[in-house]
């Protein structure tokens, strides 16, 4: 518990990377194992990882990025992406294993929550990403390493580079590696009694 309050409070977004590490495929993929352990409402995952190692792919999305070495320098650079219909492909498998009972009713409400609203659909798998890329972040510093969540890019040129498919959308990157250099100074977080409210605002 302590280990993992106290990456929480050490974790920076890294802005250099040391370009020559190679993470090891294992590791990148107990990474991405840990973080699909994250929850998501009726265990739809929405989640797609796009892990980007290709150096002539990570040019072109270095470029769509304001030029931001963590593109290149990061020993992956995940994008994260959200399927905004995944509450309907194949709605069962999210529900497999569990008495057939429980299965038909978790499809069920499924539908019903999901169908005919847009919105609720988007803003699930923005949730579900979210949830991913902190995860991803906090299992990137169990193995020593560290990260940038990443949005300063042109979300439509770099689907583009990914070739996202429809009814999908980029939400953010994260870019994982070893860090060259200490961050820079740390913006100051807001005050505890401005950010936490008791039972309603005032
Ligand atoms: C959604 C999101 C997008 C971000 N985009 C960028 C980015 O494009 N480039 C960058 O260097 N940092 C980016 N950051 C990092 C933030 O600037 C940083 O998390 C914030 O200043 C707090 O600093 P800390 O993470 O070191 O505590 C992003 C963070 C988040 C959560």
């Amino acid at each position: 518990m302590t280990e993992i309050l106290q990456a929480m409070k050490e974790r920076r977004a890294t802005k250099r990377f040391d370009a020559s590490y190679k993470i090891p495929e294992d590791e990148l993929r107990a990474i991405l194992e840990a973080a699909k352990s994250a929850p998501t409402a009726f265990n739809v995952q929405h989640w797609r990882f796009v892990v980007v190692q290709d150096a002539e792919q990570r040019a072109k999305i270095r470029a769509a990025a304001w030029n931001q070495p963590q593109v290149e320098e990061s020993a992956a650079l995940i994008v994260l992406c959200a399927d905004f219909k995944a509450w309907k492909r194949d709605t069962s498998r999210y529900w497999a294993g569990v008495p057939k009972e429980m299965q038909d009713k978790y499809v069920g409400m499924i539908q019903h929550f999901y169908d005919g609203n847009e919105q609720l659909q988007r803003d699930e798998g923005i949730r579900s990403c979210g949830m991913a890329a902190y995860a991803i972040m906090l299992a990137a510093a169990a193995h020593g390493l560290q990260t940038c969540p990443m949005d300063g890019f042109d979300f439509k040129k770099v689907g583009e580079i990914i070739n996202l498919p429809e009814d999908h959308e980029i939400v953010m990157f994260v870019a994982i590696g070893k860090g060259s250099e200490p961050p820079p100074p740390h913006g100051a977080r807001l005050p505890y009694d401005e950010v936490v409210l008791r039972d309603r605002f005032a």
